[in-house]
C-alpha cells in the first residue's frame, strides 16, 4: 500500500496508483545495484536501443530510455537508422551487438517500417539479451512456469497490483486486449500470481458484463476511453495500459483506454495517465537490463522479478 496519494480531484473515490513513484523506488534500487556490481567486479551494464526511423513517439521513448538508463549508471548505447534501412542491415546490427561482450541489452524499438519483418528482428536478438522478453525463448519460458527476461509494460504493471493489493491469489482479473506484448504475457504473469484471469478482445461478447465481474480490471487495447465507468465493479482496481493522443477543444492531450473520471467513482483504486504504467515500463526496462548482465556475467541475481516465480 505505499504507492497511493490523495483521491483524484475528479470527485471520485479511487486512490490514485502513483507509479511515478514506483518508477523511482525501482529506479533507486538498481542504481545502487548497478554500483555495487561495479564496486565489486568492475562491470558496468549495457543496454543497446535501437531506433529505424523518425516516428516522433518512438523517437521520445528512446530519448527517455538512454537517458534513464545513464541516470542508474548503465552505459546507453543508441543505433538511429534512416526509414529506409534493410531488413538484412538491421539484421547485421543486432548480430554485432549480439556479439558485443559491452552490450547485456538490446531493444529494437517498434513499430519498424513496413519492409523489415519485426518477427525476424526479433527472432534474431540474443535470447540472453531480449531485455523486451519478446523472442520466443522467453515467451515460452513464461509461459511454462520457467525463470523468464519478461516484457517490461506487463512487469510494471504486476508489481503496482502488488504494491497495491498484496497477494493476488483468487482475484478475477480481466485483460481487455491479446496483444504479444501487453495482454498474453500479462496473462501469464497473472496466472502465475494464482489469479483466475479472462482475456477479453474485440470478438468478446458483452464485455462490459465481463468487465463488471472483475477484481482487477486491465484496459490494454489503444483506444481512447472505450472502457466506461459503469463497466467497472465497485471496488475493483483498474490498470490503465493505454497512452492515446487526443485532440480536445484544440489541444493535444494523452488520454488512456479508461474513461478516467467514470471509473474512478467505482474503483477502490486506479491508474492514471500519464503517471500510471508509462513510468513502470522502462524502470522494468532497466531492471531487465541489470538482470541479463548478472546472467552473463556469471552473477547471481539480486533484485527478484515478477518472472520469479516464489
Ligand atoms: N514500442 C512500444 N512499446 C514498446 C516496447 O515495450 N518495446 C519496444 N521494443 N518497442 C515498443
Amino acid at each position: 500500500m505505499t504507492n497511493l496519494t490523495a483521491p483524484p480531484a475528479s470527485g471520485g473515490t479511487a486512490a490514485l496508483i502513483d507509479g511515478r513513484a514506483a518508477s523511482l523506488a525501482l529506479r533507486d534500487g538498481i542504481a545502487a545495484e548497478v554500483a555495487r556490481l561495479l564496486d565489486a567486479t568492475g562491470i558496468v551494464p549495457g543496454l543497446a536501443v535501437v531506433l529505424v526511423g523518425e516516428d516522433p513517439a518512438s523517437d521520445v521513448y528512446v530519448r527517455n530510455k538512454g537517458r534513464q538508463a545513464r541516470e542508474v549508471g548503465m552505459t546507453s548505447f543508441e543505433h538511429r537508422l534512416p526509414d529506409s534501412t534493410s531488413q538484412a542491415d538491421l539484421l547485421a546490427l543486432v548480430a554485432r551487438l549480439n556479439a558485443d561482450p559491452a552490450v547485456h541489452g538490446i531493444l529494437v524499438q517498434m513499430p519498424l517500417p513496413a519492409q523489415i519483418s519485426a518477427e525476424a528482428v526479433i527472432a534474431a536478438i540474443a535470447p540472453e539479451k531480449d531485455v523486451d522478453g519478446f523472442h520466443i525463448h522467453n515467451a515460452g519460458r513464461l509461459a511454462t512456469g520457467q525463470p523468464a527476461l519478461v516484457p517490461c509494460t506487463p512487469q510494471g504493471c504486476l508489481i503496482l497490483l502488488r504494491d497495491r493489493l498484496g497477494p493476488l491469489d483468487g482475484m478475477h482479473a480481466v485483460i481487455v486486449g491479446r496483444s504479444n506484448i501487453v495482454g498474453k504475457p500479462l496473462a501469464q504473469l497473472l496466472l502465475a500470481a494464482n489469479c483466475t484471469v479472462s482475456v477479453a478482445h474485440s470478438r468478446t461478447r458483452d464485455l462490459p458484463a465481463l468487465c463488471r465481474q472483475a477484481d482487477i480490471l486491465i484496459a490494454a487495447v489503444g483506444r481512447p476511453e472505450m472502457i466506461l465507468g459503469d463497466w467497472v465493479k465497485p471496488g475493483a482496481t483498474v490498470i490503465d495500459v493505454g497512452i492515446n493522443r487526443v485532440e480536445r477543444e484544440g489541444r493535444t492531450r494523452l488520454v488512456g483506454d479508461v474513461d478516467f473520471a467514470g471509473a474512478a467513482t467505482r474503483a477502490a483504486a486506479i491508474t492514471p495517465v500519464p503517471g500510471g504504467v508509462g513510468p513502470m515500463t522502462i524502470a522494468c526496462l532497466l531492471a531487465n537490463t541489470l538482470a541479463a548482465c548478472r546472467a552473463q556475467t556469471g552473477q547471481p541475481p539480486t533484485l527478484p522479478l515478477p518472472g520469479d516465480h516464489p
